[in-house]
């Protein structure tokens, strides 16, 4: 089957068929998978009605994995193997999670823009959604090209965001939705780390904007001044030139470059609907600031 890559919007989002993700990857089709998401950022593979061996087997082509997106679930308490982030809003029985559970709550902060583990040191690289049992009205999953966002900023913001660095947290996403306690050892592993605010893809050499829910700080800057422009870096990254919608089909896999984009999932009736989307993640190619080390 020739692969086939229909773009969806000019800079960002295409649709790829021609590729059977179940199977074992050729090199070639492995490059010509790397090369549409160098070149279109999010990838749309539809029909892929994927086991999680198999989703995991194809995620390896792109890189060693990401692991323990669950941090703050217990082992005992996952439905998937650690090597997924579940995205669903089940509980290990099946069941649907209720209004106050922990999971629940924390993965309301996925409704805001983020990227990926861009509170880790190495930020996440590729992220691959497998859509297992999708809702088609609501929780519509939204991308942002942060490459475009960049262009469009004016000479003198580009200037002045060039050698920015900001703070990232899993504590100041949760924050902005009212999250109050962490415990002393959460405060440890969410301890903040640093991004830079402009990064450049290693491939294509174009510049993009870094930004996050999880963004807390920016060094050097009183913090409701960086806080405030941060927002409007948001407000300016986020408007619908800019974004992709995804509307789900059942067994699409999409799939998107966290260094050039943002996303977020839109509300849905999560207590009476099921969700079902599993996520895999490869690890970032390093550090976006060589000093680390912070308070
Ligand atoms: C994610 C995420 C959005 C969604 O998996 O990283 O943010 O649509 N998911 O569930
Ligand atoms: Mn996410």
């Amino acid at each position: 089957m020739p692969i086939e890559t229909r773009s969806l919007r000019p800079t960002m989002g295409a649709v790829v068929t021609g590729i059977d993700a179940r199977r074992p990857q050729t090199a070639a089709e492995v490059a010509a998978i790397e090369a549409g998401m160098d070149r279109h950022a999010v990838l749309v593979l539809p029909g892929q009605d994927l086991t999680d061996e198999q989703q995991l087997a194809f995620t390896r082509n792109f890189g060693p994995l990401e692991e323990g997106a669950n941090s703050t679930v217990r082992a005992n308490e996952l439905r998937l193997a650690p090597t997924f982030a579940d995205v669903s809003n089940l509980d290990k029985s099946g069941a649907k999670l209720a209004r106050d559970n922990k999971r629940r709550m924390a993965a309301l902060g996925n409704r805001l823009w983020h990227s990926d583990a861009s509170f880790r040191a190495v930020p996440a690289r590729y992220s691959l959604l497998s859509g297992r049992i999708v809702t088609t009205d609501a929780g519509n999953t939204e991308f942002a090209d942060m490459g475009a966002a960049y262009d469009a900023l004016d000479a003198a913001t580009k200037a002045e965001v060039e050698d920015l660095v900001c703070e990232h947290s899993l504590i100041y996403s949760r924050q902005q939705l009212g999250f109050a306690e962490f415990l002393p050892d959460e405060r440890v592993s969410m301890r903040p780390v640093l991004q830079r605010l402009v990064r450049t893809h290693p491939v294509t050499g174009r510049k993009s904007l870094f930004l996050s829910a999880h963004i807390g700080a920016i060094v050097g800057w009183p913090r409701p001044e960086a806080m405030a422009f941060v927002r409007d870096l948001m407000e300016h990254a986020t408007r619908a030139e800019f974004v992709y919608v995804h509307r789900w089909t059942k067994h699409d896999l999409v799939m998107w470059d966290n260094r050039t984009t943002m996303h977020r999932v839109r509300r849905f009736d999560d207590l009476n609907v099921i969700r079902d989307l599993r996520r895999t993640t490869t690890r970032g190619d390093g550090l976006t600031v060589t000093e680390q080390a912070i308070r």
